[in-house]
């Protein structure tokens, strides 16, 4: 979900709109603000996208230069107007990001004070304390210490309270929250990227930390109440409005811009002498192990890199997806590194593992999109991705910078480890350099996967099978497509097939198979063969060559270009992507925010 918060000098709800679009990624299934105008508080909400909050907003306006909003991914609760934020109880109104834990206790001990809840959510028990406090005759910064006192779980807090023109009340902990100085106003954000047009000085409250903030001043005081002082910051963002540049979806966009962000990523770390990493120092020699944890898409760009890893740098790798990782408390070895992907940076599972790892990992490297994250802030080493902003929820361009990033750091550990000579590592770097272009070419399958998915977008289930390095580009390609076009899609490893899934196959189900012509070529084959014999309709994804051995009497095949092997799993990110597009446009999804999703979840 996202946060924001005003104390201006102009009227606060078309601020507080236009900064909730740019947080609209963290959630669009309800959005809200609430005002305070001459002493009185009020509030605006509305089911689904901002733009129903703006079209009511034209009917209802609100008035007030001081307010809160926020844009919601429900947790507790169905995505209605009473159960979207801000939370109000008398006099006071509350957005909150995360997870109040103990709502339960809190509601018993409301409800032992003759205050009932009326929503589902675990935010409106914050609401309902602290209105029960300043109730009682506390002033509201004493009502606001007494409930934070009494959360637990995760959050991030804005209050705003009746009578009150000149204060905000903000707490963190666990959630990531930025406050921004302006000229004689201040401003509330859950991410510096909301708060971007505002200002750029930010100070991020540390953990624990909550502030009273009025516009001419901010005093925070840390979880033991003790007022600290915390850096006040200039940060770098590019506060320019992100367009569709013609495109008909910024997922359309996002896929063809790949060959220049990759391009942009590989002239930052791989300079004509070799790999830099600028500012950073890792030893590969120190290390013994590598854990690799991240969520969704970030995850199987681990997953890639894991075959990397353990191939070119003889690295034993360990995956995982974040919110497993973090529960199951994995042994840190002394030796081992941990690396977080993710491109927010905020993905609150993937930051609880790397905190779970900080103090016991020898090295916590963090690769992201956004180097003003949490994740990064968090990181010994900070990777950015450079993928530039990523709008559609279905991740492409950050994806492939991912795995781009990653096979330089691959290629680092082996050179550093011996296990490559400078001039392996020339002809590795060369094939690398050249992935920009082939990508490129790549794109022309674009009115090929146009005229699949017609297809495909009648199916009911599809599965994808993929071998060694095209495993997990088979996984990508299956959340791609169910993410966007709602279809039921499965992953599996190629071998693994015939030990239960086959039984799935029929004339109905459509089997993906990605499968260039590399050393494992002809073992995928053969289980494309045992598919077909099954009545089964293969798509094959290969090359020329693959298509030529193998390509008789499948249903589909689709051409890409040849590619060095090692480095296919980023070029054949492309079928994975299309496939999904087209498909999801076939059967009219709203492709850039599909349901139920968020671009970054900041909740566990
Ligand atoms: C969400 C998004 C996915 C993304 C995942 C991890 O589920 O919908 O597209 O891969 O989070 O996000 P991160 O920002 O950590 O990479």
């Amino acid at each position: 979900c996202g946060i924001v918060g005003v104390l201006g000098n102009h009227e606060a709800a078309p601020i507080l709109v236009e900064a909730l679009k740019r947080l609209e990624y963290r959630g669009y299934d309800s959005a809200g603000i609430a005002t305070v105008n001459d002493g009185a508080l009020d509030r605006r909400r509305a089911v689904g996208k901002l733009v129903n909050l703006s079209d009511r907003l034209v009917h209802e306006p609100l008035a007030g230069k001081a307010g809160i909003g926020h844009t919601r991914w429900a947790t507790h609760g169905a995505a209605t107007e009473t159960n979207a934020h801000p939370h109000r109880a008398g006099k006071v109104a509350v957005v909150h990001n995360g997870i109040i834990e103990n709502f339960r206790e809190l509601r018993q001990f409301l409800s032992d004070n003759g205050i009932e809840h009326v929503t589902d959510t675990d935010t409106e028990t914050v609401a309902l304390l602290a209105g029960y406090y300043v109730d009682q005759g506390m002033a509201p910064r004493e009502a606001a210490q007494k409930t934070i006192a009494q959360l637990q779980g995760a959050y991030a807090l804005c209050l705003l309270f009746e009578g009150e023109e000149d204060l905000l009340i903000a707490a963190r902990k666990g959630s990531p929250l930025a406050i921004g100085h302006g000229q004689g106003e201040m401003f509330v954000g859950s991410d510096a990227i909301a708060l971007a047009p505002l200002t750029n000085t930010i100070t991020y409250l540390d953990e624990g930390d909550w502030a009273i903030i009025t516009r001419s001043s901010l005093e925070i005081r840390d979880e033991a109440g003790e007022q600290v002082n915390r850096d006040v910051k200039t940060v770098n963002i590019d506060a320019a409005r992100v367009d569709k540049g013609g495109y008909k979806h910024f997922m359309a966009k996002e896929i063809a811009e790949q060959p220049v962000v990759m391009t942009e990523v590989l002239g930052h770390y791989v300079k004509s002498d070799g790999i830099q990493f600028p500012n950073q120092d890792i030893d590969f020699k120190s290390i013994n192990r590598l854990t690799m944890v991240a969520c969704g898409t970030a995850y199987y760009a681990c997953f890639v890199a894991k075959y990397w890893f353990e191939q070119l740098a003889g690295l034993p790798v360990e995956i995982d997806v974040a919110s497993e990782f973090r529960y199951r408390e994995p042994p840190i070895t002394s030796g081992t590194a941990a690396l977080f992907v993710s491109q927010s940076g905020e993905t609150a599972d993937t930051l609880a593992a790397l905190r779970y790892c900080a103090g016991k990992a020898d090295k916590i490297i963090a690769v992201v999109n956004v180097p003003e994250s949490s994740i990064a802030r968090e990181s010994d080493v900070v990777l950015p991705i450079l993928a530039g902003v990523e709008v559609g929820v279905a991740s492409t361009k950050a994806f492939t910078n991912q795995l781009m990033t990653l096979a330089v750091l691959a290629l680092e550990a082996a050179h550093q480890r011996g296990r490559l000579t400078d001039a392996e590592l020339g002809d590795y770097l060369e094939n690398l350099r050249s992935l920009p272009g082939i990508l490129n070419t790549a794109l022309g399958i674009e009115t090929r996967c146009e005229e699949i998915s017609l297809k495909l977008a009648e199916a009911r289930d599809i599965l994808f099978l993929g071998r060694g390095r095209m495993y997990p580009l088979a996984l990508e390609g299956a959340l791609k497509l169910k993410e966007i076009s709602y279809i039921h899609a499965e992953a599996y490893a190629s071998g693994e097939l015939k030990h239960g899934p086959i039984a799935l196959v029929d004339q109905h189900v459509p089997v993906i198979v990605i499968a260039p012509r590399d050393d494992l070529f002809d073992k995928t084959v053969s289980n494309m063969q045992e598919v077909m014999a099954r009545g089964g309709r293969v798509l094959l994804v290969t090359d020329q060559k693959g298509a030529e051995e193998a390509g008789d009497g499948v249903w589909e095949t689709l051409i890409m270009p040849e590619v060095d092997a090692f480095f296919a799993p980023i070029l054949y990110a492309v079928p994975a992507q299309m496939l999904a597009y087209y498909t999801a446009v076939a059967k009219g999804t709203d492709v850039d925010q599909p349901r139920n999703l968020a671009k970054s979840v900041t909740v566990e």
